[in-house]
């Protein structure tokens, strides 16, 4: 059996740690599915180990304080090639030497975390806390799955060691996350590093399973070596040296991201060019760490009280500003949802001017206690959209007013409603223009019907000059009036009658997530238009039926329900079809015979001629198959301008094609 569990452990390696996993899915679960079985039947079989026992264990009633093996010290900062060379200039001085080899990373900006492993197996995680003293969160760290349960460090003649590292919720994970809070109407988290320490001291272990963390181990803070074994000699005498014997444990260590070097001046070269980098890394960080390499010289450099005279932390541009809150707006959404948008001095946050932004909801305005006229702190986490931190409550004069939160709608005046579980106040009139007019937009958004050419601008034009009244009013436009507005030339016009012709055989889950149900978004969507035939079949679903659907809960199910049990809604699924929309499923059937058949594609970067949808169809047509990242799964990388970290991640898979955009045309035609 314990053969059988290292298969399964390499395969988690496979896929966690390395990123690459070897088998799909669900011959993962097939093959963890029969451990389960064998360990229920024997349970005197099960190891602590065992890649079972990372389940949770339900609810945990608090997180007990423990005491850190060594204090968890933090860092001293630097900002510019000055303050490195002052930080090279003390550190030579000290140790006497010409020139100091050193090991540059990642600052990863996620939750400290320090991990024991007793002969040979995970004891204790601990977060931070005050730096001697943290919360234990053992069965959480065991949720994420990069963590091994059993390492041999005896291998190395180590018999106990305390381990740090940084738990991060990735980007993608991040946006995921986020869209869904903001699906659900609750506000979406400020930035990755707050999502990555909530989740670590969620009390449901399940729920932290769920959140797809990822653990970066960076430090060994303290070793014993194992005195039953007369040479140790193993123990490596570096940094760079931990780093590669962490990797080669089977941690995630950048091993593959650090950098050994001698002398400051290509320390400052490296961490400049890194930083050049931050925004292809499918995780956030906020600088580099530059640490002495020789283990024996890091020992006699020591420390401060407050942090290790042989390392030192190179902060990235801050993506942080400060502003004042000039005003607020309200927006109406197309689920009639009242948002609050917060008008600020415009102000410069990493390169972009941020003017305005999302407050969400009135209970935001109470948890962040803002006020007009207030300081505020914003933040804007790599390519996500702005957010508030905080107010200076400290710095108010005394004429800041308070934010008085509206009781009819902005633009109809209906009076506005809040249920008991919602946080968001909503317009309950459905033919509120506002909500009209975004139901519209939405449907004919880039990730729904991607009627390119139509854009908001135009929508809410048309929709002002009564020549656009609802969804089916998208292909019955009045062209004859159109073409007689200004701006509106004979090559715009023919372009967006192209687009709105194209747009009639989009594939069933972006004309399900273009109507805009409550609570579908894109994957929810692609869920149900591979359960039927037809979207009209929805009508004959129960709620107990949607909810067998993957991923579907009670409150999905409800919404969808209430959606295909209104007659109105029944009428414009009709007149869609009459109007030429494609409701049916066409890819229900696999093509089995196509140029294409049995291999799997992904696009990435700007193609030229196709656009990214059309290229999907037509893989899909010839019975090619869309994959959603890049893994050994995927058969061909088709790449297009401005392509990044698909691409190099590509590359370091020997068996994936990476092929042009006229490469894959002329596949179609071979
Ligand atoms: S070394 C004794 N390496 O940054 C020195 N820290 O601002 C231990 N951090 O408290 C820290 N990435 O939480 C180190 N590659 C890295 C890091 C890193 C992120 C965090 C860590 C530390 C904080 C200091």
């Amino acid at each position: 059996m314990n053969a059988f569990r290292n298969i399964l452990r390499f395969h988690e390696y496979r896929y966690y740690v390395q990123n690459d996993p070897l088998i799909s899915d669900f011959e993962y679960d097939t093959l963890y599915k029969k451990l389960e079985h064998f360990e229920k039947e024997n349970p005197g079989a099960i190891t602590s180990d065992s890649p079972t026992q990372r389940v949770g264990a339900g609810l945990v009633k608090d997180f007990p304080k423990v005491q850190h093996l060594v204090p968890m010290l933090s860092l001293e900062n630097s900002y510019n090639a000055d303050d490195l060379k002052d930080f090279d200039r003390k550190a030579r001085e000290l140790s006497g030497l010409d020139s100091i080899e050193y090991c540059v990373e990642p600052k990863f900006d996620g939750a400290s975390i320090s991990l024991i492993y007793d002969n040979d197996l995970f004891a204790r995680g601990a977060t931070r806390g005050d730096g001697s003293v943290g919360d234990e969160i053992t069965i959480n760290t065991k949720q994420i799955k990069s963590v091994p349960l059993s390492a041999k460090f005896s291998d190395y003649g180590i018999q106990q060691i305390e381990i740090r590292g940084e738990v991060l919720m990735n980007k993608n994970n991040f946006k995921a996350y986020n869209d869904k809070l903001i699906e659900e109407g609750i506000p979406p988290l400020a930035n990755p590093r707050n999502a990555a320490a909530g989740s670590l001291r969620i009390k449901d272990t399940a729920e932290v399973g769920k959140r797809n963390l990822e653990a970066f181990l960076y430090h060994v803070s303290y070793l014993l070596s194992n005195k039953t074994q007369t040479a140790n000699n193993n123990e490596p005498t570096t940094h760079s040296g931990m780093l590669e014997m962490l990797w080669n444990l089977g941690f995630r260590s950048p091993q593959k991201e650090m950098k050994v070097v001698q002398g400051i001046e290509g320390v400052i070269k490296h961490v400049e060019e890194f930083e050049g980098k931050r925004d292809t890394l499918p995780y956030e960080i906020d600088g580099m760490v530059v640490k002495v390499n020789d283990l024996q010289l890091q020992e006699r450099l020591g420390m401060t009280s407050h942090h290790p005279r042989w390392a030192i932390a190179f902060k990235f541009k801050a993506r942080q500003g400060t502003s004042k809150l000039i005003g607020i707006e309200y927006q109406v959404g197309r689920t009639g949802a009242v948002t609050p948008v917060a008008k600020l001095e415009p102000v410069q946050v990493g390169g972009v001017t941020v003017s305005s932004i999302s407050i969400h909801n009135e209970e935001y305005i109470k948890e962040k206690d803002l006020m007009l006229g207030d300081t505020i702190l914003i933040e804007r986490a790599g390519d996500v959209i702005p957010q508030i931190v905080k107010s200076f409550a400290e710095l108010r004069k005394g004429d800041e007013q308070e934010i008085v939160f509206p009781v009819k709608c902005p633009v109809c005046q209906h009076q506005l409603f809040k249920t008991e579980d919602e946080a968001v106040w909503r317009c309950t009139n459905i033919n509120c223009e506002a909500q009209v007019v975004e139901r519209i937009i939405h449907f004919v958004s880039k990730d729904a019907m991607d009627i390119r050419s139509f854009g908001d601008a135009n929508v809410r034009k048309f929709y002002d000059m009564g020549l656009l009244k609802d969804i089916p009013g998208v292909y019955t436009l009045p062209f004859d009036a159109i073409r007689k507005l200004e701006g509106f030339g004979e090559k715009s016009i023919n372009n967006l009658q192209a687009a709105i012709e194209a747009s009639k055989t989009q594939p069933l889950h972006r004309i399900i997530y273009g109507l805009g149900i409550r609570y579908v978004g894109e994957t929810t969507a692609k869920t149900l238009a591979n359960a039927v035939q037809h979207l009209n079949d929805f009508a004959h679903y129960t709620e107990e039926q949607l909810q067998q659907l993957e991923d579907v809960g009670i409150k999905v199910a409800k919404s969808i329900h209430a959606f295909f049990s209104d007659p109105e809604n029944i009428k414009l699924l009709q007149r869609l079809e009459e109007l030429g929309i494609q409701l049916k499923n066409e890819h229900k059937e696999l093509v089995t015979d196509g140029n294409l058949s049995g291999k799997t594609f992904l696009f990435t970067g700007t193609l030229a001629r196709l656009k990214r949808s059309e290229a999907e169809a037509m893989a899909e047509k010839n019975g090619g198959k869309i994959v959603s990242g890049v893994s050994s799964k995927l058969d061909y990388l088709v790449v297009g301008e401005d392509a990044g970290s698909k691409l190099e991640k590509a590359r370091k898979i020997a068996t994936i094609k990476i092929i042009s955009e006229e490469d894959f045309i002329k596949m179609l035609s071979s």
